[in-house]
């Protein structure tokens, strides 16, 4: 055993040796890409990034013509000859403001068959400060992780003013960059633009529900905007539920830099001597497809490798919300969870308003963080609805917002120091509440035993909707001394991953959905944790196809819980008929928030039909391949479909969205499907109408597809789609006859 390390030893120096002294290229592969550095005189330079090199060997040559007349540092960090916007940038202990790093070691080891890790070690050229770069890639899915981890042993504190979690640059092209942008109710509208000389930076500075305006990811397409098939694109992401930021920087000499991670405004970090900083992921991709590749790569990536039980289907859910808001008690929920039952879902979610007794939760000024069940709502507590759900056969979820505390609470009263406040101002409210101070040890002891003895008593909870409805204002805490103030960005996601590290170990068969007000901590640092997340708390069916396409780039559909409410919604929404509705909400995780004593015999009829098709839908949705077929952005129709591994299953999506007499769109082929493969191809959701069957070939679907027309004379041909009043839609289940 002894002997056997001895040896693995030795062979991992002579491989580190080896990359450092003779061959000084580093090259990451995965299937379709490579990432190229060299060390050079003990400084590590980017080469390349892009499609795969086949041939390093022969590539290394042109490296070493290439040093000679340019010089990109891989990791530029800020002082010395380097003048754009650095990686990294510290004060040391001296007052020095620079950093010098050099190459220390570079090791490749393989993980398994599909992922490679590469640590490159670098230190400073005089102080005791090291930083290491640590890179996994996936071969399969064509997606890069990268991270910094540094830490130093001067006597006293590094000021750490910026670190990148990745630095990325390009030669001279044209470089589109597509972002995602929004506002509550209206997230993730995808905004693409040619970039210009000088710096463009995407950012966060709410410390908590930090994607409700601006989701951490993006899209370069190179020399053209990014097309779905077509084209070269890098696809990126910062994997933190902190204040972040992405810059992109055109330089003078055209090229492009880019960096991302944790957002250094106001966020000053001392670093202890000895003590290690790990920085966020930054998930990226290169796809030479188009971004429908890169996005099937994010997807593959995060069902395997991040979020938790990536390929457990995601149960079917009724959540009260939409349907009772606060006014609710317990005759109503059970007559609720009857409904839910009958409607055929598997599982009820009980939302906000379920405690708080002197302050009761009959509204959003009181109770928040009083955890007790509110005995006059439910006087047979929650064991009563966990027993009704199982006498119905159906999970029981519920929902918490631990983070969070109205000042009229129990527990604001007793502990006012525990929000998060600054001396001598007013501490801002947002939705009447106030943010509970994650770096304090005692706060997050509290929030861990609100979940904790929620599961230990009703041991019967399957789900938890983990809630978070406002940013940070008034950034100050009583936690941590005056001159460490800053670091109450940072800390406070460190406390939250802390309770959830704690909580996920205790309870790892929980299935959790990250809320923030809707969509506002939808990012790979929480859906590590997280099963799910709360799409938007606009469900409008017509505005939903947005914000899901938007999320439907770096998300895979099995985390986009997408609910059918009644109309208009409670947001007053559209009003849409109940088949557009399911058929966009079948398209990512399906649930309702309907109230079931309030449905038509009609309303209940399709719905049972419409949940009873996506449980014969749901493997190919949340586990197939996604295909963008066209974007509600800018035409009259939208489409998508998702194809199972194999190409045997499946399932075809399209909305329309403006409706025009007279107009013709063009006809949608399909993709991803065997072109020798029969299929036969049957409607489902369908109202009034005999669903139409017909088998064609994939070659036909995908060369010829669906004829897409306004007019009712214009063709009776089996692969027509006729809209012919607003809001239509059809959905279509394929299966390979064999
Ligand atoms: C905001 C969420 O997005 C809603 O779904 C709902 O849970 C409310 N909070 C409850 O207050």
């Amino acid at each position: 055993m002894y002997q056997a390390k001895i040896f693995f030893l030795l062979v991992w120096i002579v491989i580190s040796l080896q990359i450092i002294s003779q061959n000084q290229t580093i090259s990451i592969n995965t299937a379709n890409t490579s990432l190229i550095m060299s060390v050079n005189k003990n400084k590590l330079y980017h080469n390349y990034y892009g499609r795969r090199i086949a041939d390093i060997p022969e590539y290394k040559q042109i490296l070493n013509f290439k040093h000679e007349s340019f010089r990109y540092e891989a990791y530029p960090v800020f002082g010395g000859n380097y003048i754009e916007e650095p990686a990294m940038r510290v004060t040391h202990t001296d007052g020095n403001l620079s950093l010098c790093l050099h190459v220390q070691d570079v090791q490749q080891k393989e993980i398994d068959q599909n992922r490679t890790e590469t640590i490159i070690k670098l230190k400073d050229a005089y102080y005791p400060f090291n930083v290491s770069l640590k890179f996994s890639a996936f071969h399969k899915q064509d997606i890069i992780e990268s991270s910094v981890m540094f830490n130093h042993e001067e006597n006293g504190d590094v000021k750490i003013h910026n670190v990148a979690s990745f630095f990325m640059q390009f030669d001279k092209r044209k470089n589109y960059l597509t972002q995602f942008h929004g506002d509550w109710g209206n997230e993730m509208m995808m905004k693409e633009h040619l970039l210009t000389e000088g710096v463009k930076i995407l950012d966060s500075k709410q410390g908590v529900r930090t994607t409700r305006t601006q989701n951490p990811s993006f899209i370069i397409s190179f020399d053209q905007p990014a097309h779905e098939d077509m084209g070269e694109v890098m696809m990126g992401h910062i994997a933190w539920s902190g204040n972040w930021n992405l810059l992109f920087q055109l330089t003078h000499e055209g090229r492009l830099n880019m960096l991302g991670g944790i957002n250094p405004f106001a966020s000053q970090y001392s670093l202890k001597k000895g003590e290690l900083f790990e920085t966020p992921k930054a998930i990226y991709t290169y796809s030479s497809e188009g971004t429908g590749r890169a996005s099937r790569n994010f997807h593959s990536w995060a069902r395997e490798y991040t979020i938790p039980e990536g390929k457990r289907f995601r149960p079917v859910l009724l959540n009260n919300w939409e349907g009772t808001l606060f006014d609710f008690d317990q005759k109503k929920i059970a007559s609720i969870i009857d409904g839910a039952k009958d409607l055929g879902v598997e599982m009820f979610v009980l939302d906000d308003a379920w405690f708080g007794n002197k302050y009761p939760r009959n509204d959003e000024k009181n109770g928040l963080g009083d955890w007790e069940v509110n005995k006059t709502k439910l006087p047979g507590g929650i064991k009563f609805l966990t027993d009704k759900c199982k006498s119905n056969n159906l999970k029981f979820g519920i929902w918490v917002e631990p983070e969070m505390v109205n000042p009229n609470s129990e527990l604001f009263k007793k502990h006012p120091d525990w929000v998060i406040q600054q001396p001598h101002r007013t501490i801002e409210q947002n939705r009447w509440q106030y943010i509970l101070d994650l770096t304090n040890l005692n706060v997050q002891e509290f929030i861990f035993s609100v979940i904790d003895n929620l599961l230990t008593q009703n041991p019967d909870i399957y789900f938890i909707k983990w809630d978070a409805n406002r940013h940070i204002m008034n950034a100050g805490t009583s936690n941590l001394p005056p001159d460490l103030q800053e670091h109450i960005w940072i800390d406070y996601t460190r406390g939250f991953y802390k309770i959830l590290d704690r909580i996920k170990q205790k309870y790892p068969q929980i299935i959790f959905q990250s809320c923030a007000s809707g969509g506002g901590r939808v990012e790979y640092g929480a859906l590590k944790y997280f099963h799910e997340f709360w799409t938007s708390d606009n469900t409008d069916a017509y505005q939903r196809i947005f914000i899901q396409w938007g999320l439907s780039h770096l998300y895979p559909a099995n985390t986009i819980a997408s609910h059918v409410t009644s109309v208009p919604n409670h947001q007053n929404g559209r009003v849409t008929p109940i088949k557009y509705r399911f058929d966009v909400a079948m398209s990512g995780r399906l649930g309702v928030e309907m109230q079931p004593d309030h449905m038509t015999a009609d309303e209940k009829a399709f719905t049972k039909q419409a949940i009873r098709n996506y449980y014969e839908i749901r493997d190919v949705v949340q586990s197939g391949d996604l295909y963008r077929l066209r974007s509600p952005f800018g035409n009259n129709v939208a489409s998508l479909m998702y194809v199972s591994d194999a190409g045997d299953k499946a399932v075809f999506f399209v909305w329309q969205m403006n409706r025009t007499v007279g107009m013709n769109p063009e006809p949608i082929r399909l993709k991803g499907l065997i072109p020798e493969a029969k299929y036969k191809i049957t409607e489902i959701n369908t109202l009034n109408t005999t669903p139409k069957s017909f088998v064609a070939t994939g070659d036909f679907l995908m060369k010829s597809g669906f004829i897409i027309t306004t007019s009712k004379w214009a063709s009776d041909a089996a692969n027509t789609i006729s809209f012919l009043t607003d809001f239509d839609s059809e959905v279509y289940k394929i299966e390979q006859v064999k």
